[in-house]
């Protein structure tokens, strides 16, 4: 795309102001490689307490916009390490408080989600139809997720609207609520039905992102194939199906700067695909650092994520035992379901020679793990993109994945045939089963013991992948001009054709 876009990109985390997982990464980092290429880029996000806490210079606006509580204001100021300008939605009884962005201390959603972000998409709908007095109207605003879902929806009833993408970056939350709340955020009526916001009769956020953007993209290729299916739809394939011309893949990037062996100053010593040397360093401060013996030679297994079923990560406790029997070593860091954090202790505390785990959020020891670690497991039921895995191809640490989704898209399995083409970069397996998993692990633990040359291929081959945001980004440009065509062509039907809906009466 030549001409330059006003985007608004709008994310309910982004790191490092606030992050949960790869959405955070994600909304952190491609708004900046948009603005690389000559795009007018305004990331807007909710005015969390842990927000506020961490940015200065913030200018006040208030706004009066239709639909949107007086008690609402704008904060705008830049986005952290970038020339990207930031818009918080600051109301403070919704987001200025102790707890997640989307969960409170105790593990479970916030009871007023619903309203929360409710809220937030009014309050974006009226930036992007510049109804708020910032004189700054977008061509495109860029959704992610749930979160964000009713944002396509509300201003899909405006004429003059911007154009709208929806980006999926997980299915599996929808922001499902009771059908009551549809009256209580007083919603417009139009959107209720099956063909609207209606899902199984309560209230689905992701389905306005569905249901009324201009285009959908998901993060990866193979994953935006795999949600027309019943498999992995959650019952949305039917919609994803209808919608099918609109729907897209466009695999994540990642921030080079942030994730860089060479450069990154939570490492014990740097290291690139031409000078391995420091790798060994690595890999001897984490074993030392988690209390496991400093064995040079022994293979060193690393885990990162959210410790949720989705991961598999029930798949990686079946397999511990053989992990241990083979002399392997484990390292975990991870927060989440709390049979598996507490599952994973235990075995730690058993085998403190073997395994260690580290219950918690820790982006410092995230980096020291993929640094140190020789092998990473990511045997996910089911993987949108899947960040970890790519960054550990970027540090010389050989993923095992499931062919899922984005790990499909990124890992080349190190069967013989890419071995001898080069290709190779880690190794996949096929079904969701501990055998599965274990299968790979052997196959790993062999090669890395029995061949090192080719191990050493292994790690620089994925060292050398181009996963940098450059190519995504630009694949991101001509999906917003699809969808600004597709909104000029449904603005123009809109026009030509009189309502012809009959609003439906609530309740139904
Ligand atoms: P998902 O978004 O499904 O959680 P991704 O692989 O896309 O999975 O992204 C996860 C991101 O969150 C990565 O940046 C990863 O390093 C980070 N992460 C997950 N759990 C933790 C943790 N306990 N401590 C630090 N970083 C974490
Ligand atoms: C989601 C997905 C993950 C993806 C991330 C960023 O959290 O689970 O696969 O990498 O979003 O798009």
């Amino acid at each position: 795309m030549s001409n330059s876009q006003k985007i608004l990109f709008v994310a309910s985390e982004a790191y490092p102001l606030i992050k949960t997982g790869g959405l955070g990464d994600v909304a952190g980092s491609l708004p900046a490689a948009l603005k690389t290429l000559k795009q007018d880029v305004c990331i807007i996000m909710p005015a969390y307490r842990e927000i506020l806490q961490k940015v200065t210079g913030l200018t006040l606006i208030s706004i009066h916009a239709e639909g949107v509580p007086e008690t609402v204001r704008l904060l705008e100021g830049r986005f952290p390490g970038t020339s990207v300008k930031l818009l918080l939605v600051d109301s403070p009884h919704h987001f200025d408080r102790q707890g997640g962005p989307y969960l409170d201390a105790e593990g479970e959603d916030w009871t007023d989600n619903a309203e929360r972000f409710a809220t937030f998409a009014k309050t974006v709908s009226a930036v992007a139809l510049n109804q708020t007095g910032l004189d700054w109207q977008p061509d495109v605003v860029h959704c992610n997720d749930w979160q964000c879902g009713l944002i396509p929806a509300l201003l899909s009833l405006h004429p003059k609207r911007p154009a709208t993408v929806f980006t999926i970056h997980n299915l599996a939350y929808h922001g499902y609520f009771h059908p009551d709340t549809f009256i209580t955020l007083d919603l417009p009526k139009q959107l209720w039905g099956m063909h609207g916001l209606e899902f199984h009769g309560g209230l689905s956020f992701i389905k306005g992102g569905l249901a009324y953007a201009d285009m959908i993209n998901t993060v990866s290729p193979t994953y935006a194939k795999e949600i027309r299916s019943q498999a992995l739809g959650y019952g949305l394939e039917g919609l994803l199906n209808y919608r099918a011309k609109r729907l897209t893949g466009i695999l994540n990037g990642i921030d080079y700067k942030e994730w860089n062996p060479a450069t990154d100053p939570h490492l014990a010593a740097p290291f690139n695909h031409r000078d391995l040397s420091g790798k060994a360093l690595n890999k001897q401060a984490l074993q030392q650092q988690f209390g496991l013996p400093q064995r040079a030679n022994t293979p060193l297994f690393g885990l990162v994520g959210r410790l949720v079923e989705q991961k598999g990560i029930d798949l990686v406790l079946a397999i511990i035992p053989q992990l241990i029997a083979q002399n392997a070593q484990l390292v975990v860091l991870g927060s989440g379901d709390k049979r598996f954090q507490q599952s994973l202790l235990d075995i730690a505390a058993a085998h403190p020679y073997s395994v260690a785990v580290h219950i918690g959020y820790n982006e410092p020891l995230a980096h020291q793990i993929e640094a140190g670690a020789d092998i990473f497991l990511m045997p996910s039921r089911f993987e949108p993109c899947g960040l970890n895995q790519i960054y550990s191809l970027r540090y010389g640490t050989v993923p095992i994945v499931r062919h899922t989704g984005g790990l499909a898209d990124t890992v080349v399995d190190a069967n013989e045939i890419n071995i001898a083409a080069g290709s190779a970069t880690g190794f996949q397996f096929e079904t969701s089963t501990s055998d599965g998993l274990w299968t790979a692990s052997q196959r790993a633990i062999q090669l890395y013991h029995t061949q090192p040359k080719v191990w050493q291929q292994l790690m620089v081959s994925g060292m050398k992948q181009d996963f940098s945001w450059k190519q995504s980004a630009r694949h991101y440009l001509t999906l917003y001009e699809h969808a600004i065509q597709h909104r000029n062509d449904d603005v123009a039907d809109m026009n030509r054709l009189a309502p012809v809906q009959a609003v439906p009466e609530w309740p139904l």
